[in-house]
């Protein structure tokens, strides 16, 4: 083998080895069809889009909210530890696709079948731009890290 295809070959290795370095990123690695986003991004984008009145964001400090009586259903803990990117994103995009198990018992408690089988959150389709959508659940994912 001539140095120079010797050298060249080389050249190819180091590269492939750091195509494989890049290829280890847990996000490249589970297949997401959300990409890895900005998590500060997401926890302005957390508080300025409301998701604060009814959510609390693991160890997440987070701006009062002036409302009586609420349920505030916890995010980013013990519950979601094995969520990703994309079970987030789907629980935004399609708040029915799955009500939460801690919002469905305090209903049945209630007595109130159809909230349990219905989710009363907010539809934010029309409101987060697909950016902001990555940066929130990157955000939401990142604290249970
Ligand atoms: C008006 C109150 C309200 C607002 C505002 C709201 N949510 Fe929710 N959300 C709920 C309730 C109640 C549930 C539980 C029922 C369900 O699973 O849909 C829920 C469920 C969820 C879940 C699924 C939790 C689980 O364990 O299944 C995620 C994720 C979520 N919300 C994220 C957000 C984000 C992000 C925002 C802001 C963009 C937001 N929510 C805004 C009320 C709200």
């Amino acid at each position: 083998m001539s140095p120079r295809l010797t050298l060249a070959l080389a050249a190819i290795l180091t590269l492939s080895g750091l195509a494989a370095l890049v290829a280890q990123d847990p996000g490249a690695s589970e297949k997401s069809v959300v990409p890895i986003g900005k998590a500060e991004a997401g926890q302005v984008v957390f508080v300025e889009k409301g998701c604060h009145q009814c959510h609390s964001a693991g160890p997440t400090k987070l701006p009062a909210v002036e409302l009586e009586q609420r349920l505030v259903i916890e995010l980013g803990g013990d519950v979601h530890a094995a969520w990703t990117r994309d079970d987030y994103a789907r629980a935004i995009m399609d708040p029915n696709h799955l009500v939460s198990e801690d919002y469905k018992i305090a209903m049945i408690r209630l007595g109130d079948h159809f909230k349990a089988e219905n989710s009363p959150m907010p539809t934010f389709a029309e409101v987060l731009r697909v950016n902001e959508l990555i940066d929130l659940v990157t955000f939401l994912d990142s604290l249970t890290d």
